[in-house]
């Protein structure tokens, strides 16, 4: 069993996964002896795929690695956080885009929970510029997602894409 010390809470929306997310997720693994993954489900009336669906390709995408879980949460994600024994929040760092975001959120999470740390971690450097908001259009518009979602992703966006250009 991990201490509780050990345990890491990696939370987005994950809308898709891709792999600068899952270059994280495997990162973060080998320093902390359980990541959970954390799916939020608030924001999915403006999701393109419903929390289910983003659950499933995580863990389809994360399953051959031990110690990585992934769940769905609503609300807080410090109290998420407590929820599953995480004294550590992962969060990803890509160029300079997130930074300022991700300085409001960590300051906030610290008020929230001063016991709960979150750690930055930078994201290598052939994802820098890879974002969920960017797959989505490249795939709605018939383009090329290889390479940069795990293969089951990149299906289901073709999918998804030529149902929405009927
Ligand atoms: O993948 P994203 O969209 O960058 O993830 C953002 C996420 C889910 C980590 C953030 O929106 C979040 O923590 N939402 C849960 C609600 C919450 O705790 N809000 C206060 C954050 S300071």
């Amino acid at each position: 069993m991990a201490s509780t010390a050990s345990v890491a809470l990696y939370p987005g929306s994950f809308d898709p996964v891709h792999n600068g997310h899952l270059d994280i997720i495997v990162r973060a693994r080998h320093m902390f002896g359980r990541v959970v993954v954390g799916v939020v489900t608030n924001l999915d009336k403006h999701a393109l795929f419903p929390v289910d669906d983003r659950v499933a390709m995580l863990r389809a995408a994360t399953r051959a690695h031990p110690g990585i879980e992934v769940r769905c949460f609503d609300g807080l994600t410090v109290e998420f956080a407590r929820r599953v024994g995480a004294r550590v929040i992962v969060k990803g760092l890509r160029a300079m885009m997130d930074f300022e975001y991700e300085l409001k959120m960590a300051a906030m999470n610290k008020r929230l929970r001063p016991e709960i740390e979150t750690v930055f971690m930078m994201t290598s450097p052939e994802f820098a510029y890879l974002s969920s908001t960017l797959i989505r259009e490249v795939s709605a518009f018939g383009g090329s997602v290889a390479g940069l979602v795990p293969p089951s992703v990149a299906r289901r966006l073709g999918r998804t894409a030529r149902l929405q250009a009927r």
